[in-house]
């Protein structure tokens, strides 16, 4: 058991350059497609596809693709940052403030084309592009609520398989935004009415990444037993409602 919640654990968010001489084996990728291949899908659905590309070609084409970072996402951003290690370990929640650059963590900024929010994209020796269809819906799921958190749960199993092999793993969203998405779609002749939800980067770091502050709520912030708000504690005697 304590190997699994170590695998858990031990996951996290490489959002640094990789080794562009340092491929990732086909082999270990295999074990990645294999792990997303056991991921569980509402109604067995397995509702995706998954592009790799590998080409640097395709992967500076993707990195050079114009983007700009909405208000929207300005304004969310700026409610999930923390601007210390204290305020965020006092939070629990939420991302220190200096993983995004400057323009991304100032409310009020006026988003220009200027502002370069690509990702060290074509240096990565891969890429894999996450493909779904929006019309093979879960049954009866309002907003195919169900078939979207299926895809996180192929999302989690691939993030898992790659670290537990030793690989660095970048989820890159923004990916899936307009004008970005349709410019990618393009490039890899994606049919149109197909949606992608996000894609990874993945390999080994060039140089050790830096340690960064990881916080967690506590197992009794977000249980509750029997009703709402009724705390469930850890210890022994937390069988009892109170
Ligand atoms: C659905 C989803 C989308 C995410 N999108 C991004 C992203 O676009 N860029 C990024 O750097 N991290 C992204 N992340 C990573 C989260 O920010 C990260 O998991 C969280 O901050 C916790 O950090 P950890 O992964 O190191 O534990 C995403 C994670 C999930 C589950």
């Amino acid at each position: 058991m304590q190997g699994v919640l170590d695998i858990l654990r031990r996951r996290q968010s490489a959002r640094i350059p990789f080794d562009s001489k340092r491929p990732v084996a086909k082999e270990d990728l295999k074990q990645i497609f294999e792990a997303a291949r056991w991921a569980p899908t509402a109604h067995n659905m397995q509702n995706f596809e998954i592009i790799i590309v590998d080409d640097k070609k395709i992967l500076g084409a993707i990195e050079s693709i114009k983007s700009t970072v909405s208000e929207t996402f300005i304004r969310e951003n700026y409610e999930q940052l923390s601007f210390s290690e204290e305020e965020l370990l006092r939070k629990k929640v939420g991302i220190l403030g200096t993983m995004f650059p400057l323009a991304w963590r100032t409310p009020g900024y006026k988003p220009d084309k200027d502002i370069d929010s690509r990702r060290p994209i074509q240096t990565s020796p891969v890429m894999l592009i996450v493909v779904y269809d929006p019309d093979r819906r879960a049954p009866a799921s309002e907003g195919d609520f169900l078939g979207i958190v299926s895809l996180g749960c192929i999302m989690e199993n691939m993030w898992l398989m790659a670290n537990s092999l030793g690989i660095s793993f970048h989820v890159v969203s923004a990916i899936g935004t307009d004008p970005v998405e349709k410019e990618i779609k393009r490039i890899l002749n994606i049919p149109d009415h197909l949606k992608i939800p996000f894609a990874f980067r993945l390999g080994y770091p060039v140089s050790p990444p830096a340690k960064y502050l990881r916080v967690r709520r506590d197992i009794e912030d977000f249980t509750h037993h029997n009703r709402f708000g009724n705390r469930w504690k850890e210890s022994k005697d937390s069988g009892s409602d109170q």
